[in-house]
């Protein structure tokens, strides 16, 4: 792919996936279907995404217990032509994830971190050739921080999806080039301005580029002092949504560092994202570069 790197900081995760008429409310147990076990983890949803779609050579920085469940989690970032920095942890468990999907889409998840949460500040991978670091929320946020502001120090660009959601220390969101996060997450960042308008909400969080994804609304692109700019949703016959949101960061960071402009990347991000929908797992529909191709060919939006 030559010299368009970006490098992927982030969590891999074992999915434990049953399907069920709803998902269960407080209190409640449901009887679901069979269990089934998939690839997943929001750093590794995004890095594999980002192989798949090609157009710049994608490293992850990851760590995994010394458990069966860590060779599952490698051999799919090995298959996408990932360069793994893996941190193998003695005496811990791979991350995993427990998924319930409802037969409209939706779902919820726990995630038991386990060897995720030992990503520590001096892991971090030299960052020579590296133009942009993608990076989430489920290994620690002081190893977050310290990865941006290094990042920044070296001239790499930050692109942070704040997921899951929490607040986020000043010193951090100083060393964001863009931000990615659905409502409910941005709602979190905007503290006491989360009933606001999602402008306002932006513009209280303190990023200079923000981009809210809005699941079927599509995704909104705001930049301090310019207009918004509106990406519509491509709709899709829903199967599973687990992912399609790191299906979105993993395009738009790929595209962003091989040269796109951030309203052509939101394109390719959400059409992506939407093809994602359309199979169970969340990196089993992370499309390659000809299936976008050919869903994009001659589509409007
Ligand atoms: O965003 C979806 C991901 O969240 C799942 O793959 C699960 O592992 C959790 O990290």
């Amino acid at each position: 792919m030559g010299e368009k790197k970006m490098l992927v900081a982030g969590s891999a995760n074992l999915d434990f996936v049953v399907r069920a008429a709803h998902v269960p409310a407080p209190g409640e147990t449901v009887l679901g279907r069979e269990l089934q076990l998939f690839p997943g983890g929001k750093g590794a949803n995004q890095a594999v995404a980002a192989a798949r779609a090609g157009g710049a050579d994608v490293r992850m920085l990851v760590a995994l217990g010394d458990d069966a469940f860590a060779s599952q989690l490698e051999a799919p970032l090995r298959d996408a032509g990932i360069d793994a920095s893996i941190v193998r942890v003695a005496g811990s468990a791979s991350g995993s994830a427990f998924i319930c999907i409802a037969d409209d889409g939706e779902n919820s998840i726990t995630v038991a971190p386990g060897a995720n949460l030992h990503l520590a500040p001096e892991h971090l991978p030299s960052l020579e050739g590296v133009s942009h670091l993608l990076m989430q929320l489920e290994i620690p946020l002081a190893s977050v921080q310290a990865y941006a502001q290094a990042a920044r120090k070296a001239g790499v660009k930050v692109v942070l999806n704040a997921a899951p959601a929490q607040a986020l220390p000043r010193g951090l969101l100083d060393s964001i080039d863009v931000l990615i996060v659905n409502e409910g997450e941005l709602a979190a960042l905007a503290g006491a301005h989360g009933d606001a308008s999602l402008p306002v909400q932006c513009e209280a969080v303190g990023v200079a580029c923000v981009v809210v994804t809005l699941g079927p609304r599509g995704a909104l692109l705001w930049r301090r002092d310019q207009p918004s700019i509106e990406q519509p949703a491509f709709p899709v016959e829903v199967v599973d949504t687990t992912g399609a949101g790191d299906v979105f960061c993993g395009v738009l960071t790929v595209e962003l560092a091989g040269g796109a402009k951030l309203e052509t990347a939101m394109r390719r991000a959400a059409a992506a994202s939407a093809l994602a929908c359309t199979k169970l797992g969340a990196q089993s529909g992370t499309p390659t570069r000809v299936e976008l191709e050919r869903f994009l060919d001659g589509r409007i939006g």
